[in-house]
């Protein structure tokens, strides 16, 4: 297959009469699949109420079909189509979040949605995304659109087009270039089905900030202990690893550089994440910087990035610096956790 490339100012005016996004609408009114950037991370989008348009999705990322799909829309009312109850702190976060990185999950109606969507569970997760261009082709599309993030199953969500491309190209029709999202990482998933809402995933939305909306939030002990079956049933895969082992590093500067220069002695060729203020501290073969430790925001937004790079550098290992579990940076934390496969190196 051919993926068509549309390139698309995300700063004009009249997004909905590009003819680009028109294109892209209409192959998406075709149930066809095109990737599209949002405020988090590239989403793989097709037609929600679709069997055919969703078995595209799981196909082209080789999804496992036990872990369902977001559903992106573009106005509010689109809920009343294929959510059975809007409860009064959902209402609430909608009101304060939206558009923006939070999904919450609600109790579903039977038999709108592509059954495969919602993988059986009776529930769905909804999100307006906060990004003009996801906007306008959801709008011109006139659909509740369906979108995992348009990476392939098991690597780094893609924060460009360029990362989509490298995972999906052949596969999909196309992907509408909006530039690199600015987020970084992908939408909180809040469940809103029961007396106080839970986080299934840390992401764009921090608890802090759903706190002081709603006040008590849990989150999903699955998060903190592995043994624990997640509610969200993607948390349970390994995610986002590069080729090379990934280690956490907690402890001293010096002592992850000890490790790296342990290993750069039995000739293996050692890798170091870290951050704009400690990237002169490091002797290694390659040292990728991850934003600023001083604005986490910045950290999340390159965090994708820094991981695919790390690939074409043909590293042998990688020793990360770690994060503070606040704000943002609970969301970098379990990406990275996810990523090093847990394995951490204590001081
Ligand atoms: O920022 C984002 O959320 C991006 C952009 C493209 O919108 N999308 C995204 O989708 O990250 P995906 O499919 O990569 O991750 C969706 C997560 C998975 O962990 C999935 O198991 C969970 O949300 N999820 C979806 N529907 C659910 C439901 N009804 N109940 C529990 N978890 C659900
Ligand atoms: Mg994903």
């Amino acid at each position: 297959m051919n993926t068509k490339v549309w390139k698309v100012d995300k700063y004009v005016d009249n997004l909905e009469s590009n003819p680009h996004i028109v294109d892209a609408a209409h192959f998406l009114k075709e149930n066809e699949v095109v990737a599209m950037p949002t405020e988090t991370v590239y989403g793989l989008a097709g037609n929600a109420e679709n069997d055919e348009a969703v078995a595209k999705i799981f196909a082209a990322k080789g999804r496992p079909a036990d872990n369902p799909l977001i559903i992106h829309i573009a106005e509010q009312e689109q809920l009343n189509r294929f959510v059975a109850e809007v409860p009064e702190k959902a209402a609430i976060l909608m009101d304060k979040f939206w558009p923006g990185p939070l999904t919450i999950i609600f109790k579903m109606k039977e038999g709108v949605l592509s059954e495969k969507a919602s993988a059986g569970l009776g529930t769905v997760g909804v999100r307006m995304p906060d990004h003009p261009v996801a906007l306008a082709l959801l709008k011109v599309s006139g659909l509740p659109i369906a979108a995992p993030s348009a990476n392939s199953s098991g690597k780094p969500s893609p924060t460009t087009a360029g990362h989509v491309l490298d995972d999906l190209e052949g596969k999909i029709a196309g992907v509408v270039d909006g530039g690199p999202t600015g987020v970084g990482v992908e939408s909180t998933v809040i469940d809103c089905t029961e007396t106080v809402p839970v986080i299934l995933r840390p992401g764009g939305v921090t608890k802090e900030q759903l706190e002081a909306v709603v006040g008590e939030v849990h989150i999903d002990p699955a998060l903190t202990n592995e043994a624990a079956k997640p509610k969200a049933p993607g948390m349970k895969y390994r995610h986002y690893a590069p080729n090379a082992p990934l280690y956490l590093v907690s402890g001293t500067r010096g002592f992850l550089q000890g490790l790296a220069a342990e290993k750069r002695a039995e000739g293996l060729r050692v890798g170091v994440l870290t951050t704009e203020e400690h990237a002169d501290e490091y002797e290694a073969d390659v040292v990728l910087t991850c934003g600023r430790r001083a604005e986490l925001e910045t950290v999340a937004a390159a965090l994708y990035d820094v991981l695919r790079r790390f690939n074409e550098q043909q590293v042998d290992v990688i020793f990360s610096e770690m994060f503070p579990y606040e704000g943002v940076g609970y969301a970098i934390m379990n990406r990275l956790e996810k990523a090093a496969g847990n394995k951490v190196i204590k001081e």
